[in-house]
């Protein structure tokens, strides 16, 4: 609560007169919160057991959802987290407040994240206007029971909904933080992270479909920032990029001895390359072998979305069938993408891409939803660094090098973080 009264007040914003409401108030807490805000207090819950509070609020058991008619000047609190409730309890919150009135809610960082929820969040926006949000563990709100990852948000209810979310880009922009306490926030105990605050213009919240303060960690920047080498869209070296055929309910037929082709997935990837013994064979014929799904010698395998691959930067490049492989090709499969480029070293792309300069950038998109996972768009969007020939030469030298199990990828790494630094 401290935090939405900084953050109103930095907004220049007053509360006006009225009641408060919490239309999910379990055992108070927030309104408890509120005591010196409002003079009325209101709280529902449909559990009798743990319904309790403030000794002067009104309280009933019941449907929190329920429109009771009144308009209040805060609304506070932390509804439940299930997916379909989620939508429903924002709207409430949101449409209880009058004009001008304060909602300050708990929600789970997903819901500030992920496409699956841009409609509430599209809708919450055009009835009201977004102050700050603060990420926050689920562990601050114990008595919650949740250790999801939530954050804590502050709105103003509009006087008029905006036809369109579009217009939110007339708005102040907004305050994301993540607050300095050393324990209590992951980030913070990683190498070189640390708590941060800024703001954000809407316009850039709305075009990135983003509103969790993780997205916008200064620290994401810091890598790029700091490189010497000219920075280029990955996307203007990008020939060709696809996945794999989907087979909509037909499986491919396994090919029996020699020939076939290696059917390419996520559990094929490793640090040193694709391992064929672990490709299934399969026979070749459509929809899974086709021109555009084979691999061909320099391409990248991006798995495109899973936590334990995607998540963990298990990227790779595919180097072409082995002699003693006896394979006729190799093809992605569905959860993977063959990025294919041209006009840049792809071992020099895949060194930063598994360094931090790339895969901050990665991580930056994936980080705070739930299955992550990286688009086409997203891919071509990444900046890529461009270094001398040579240093791409290296990178190609090196890539062998790690691929033969001479040297850990981490050789790779080294030329990346030497040449971005401009000591390669
Ligand atoms: C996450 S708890 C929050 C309670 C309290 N603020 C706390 O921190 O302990 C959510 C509360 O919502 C209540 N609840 C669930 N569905 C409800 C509904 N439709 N109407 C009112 N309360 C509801 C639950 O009984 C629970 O007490």
């Amino acid at each position: 609560m401290d935090f939405a009264a900084s953050d109103l007040e930095a907004a220049g914003h007053r509360i006006p007169a009225g009641a408060g409401l919490d239309p999910a108030c379990g055992d108070g807490v927030f309104l408890e919160e509120i005591r010196g805000w409002c003079g009325r207090l209101v709280g529902v819950d449909l559990d009798p057991d743990v319904l309790v509070g403030p000794v002067t609020a009104e309280l009933s058991v019941g449907d929190g959802l329920e429109d009771d008619g009144r308009r209040y000047a805060v609304v506070v609190g932390n509804p439940p987290f299930g997916r379909e409730r989620i939508g429903p309890f924002v709207r409430r919150f949101v449409s209880a407040a009058m004009p001008g009135g304060v909602v300050a809610v708990l929600l789970p960082e997903s819901w500030f994240a992920s496409r699956r929820d841009a409609e509430t969040r599209n809708w919450a926006l055009q009835h009201a206007r977004c102050v700050s949000v603060t990420s926050v563990y689920g562990r601050d709100f114990l008595r919650t029971g949740t250790r999801a990852r939530t954050c804590w948000s502050v709105w103003v209810r509009r006087d008029r909904p905006l036809s369109s979310v579009d217009d939110v880009d007339g708005d102040p922009p907004v305050l994301m933080r993540q607050p300095r306490d050393e324990e209590d926030h992951e980030l913070a105990a990683a190498p070189g992270s640390r708590a941060f605050e800024v703001e954000v213009e809407t316009a850039e919240l709305r075009m990135a479909g983003r509103w969790d303060p993780r997205f916008y960690d200064p620290l994401w920047d810091d890598p790029l920032t700091s490189c010497v080498l000219p920075v280029r869209p990955l996307g203007e070296f990008v020939h060709d990029i696809v996945y794999g055929a989907l087979g909509r309910g037909v499986r491919p037929r396994p090919h029996e001895g020699a020939g076939g082709f290696l059917y390419v997935g996520q559990k094929t990837l490793t640090e040193a390359g694709i391992v064929p013994a672990r490709c299934p064979r399969i026979v070749d014929e459509r929809p899974f072998v086709q021109e555009r799904y084979t691999l061909r010698p320099g391409d990248l395998v991006v798995p495109r979305s899973g936590m334990g691959t995607l998540g963990k930067n298990l990227l790779t490049r595919w180097d072409g069938v082995p002699a003693d492989c006896n394979a006729e090709g190799a093809v992605v499969d569905c959860f993977d993408d063959r990025v294919s480029l041209e006009g840049i070293s792809s071992a020099w792309v895949l060194g930063v891409l598994r360094t931090e300069p790339g895969w901050w950038q990665i991580r930056r998109v994936i980080t705070g939803v739930a299955q992550p996972n990286l688009s086409f768009k997203q891919i071509r969007a990444l900046s890529m660094p461009v270094p001398s020939a040579a240093v791409q030469e290296e990178a190609e030298r090196r890539w062998a090098e790690v691929r033969s199990g001479t040297q850990p990828f981490e050789h790779l790494r080294q030329l990346v973080r030497q040449a971005c630094s401009g000591a390669a």
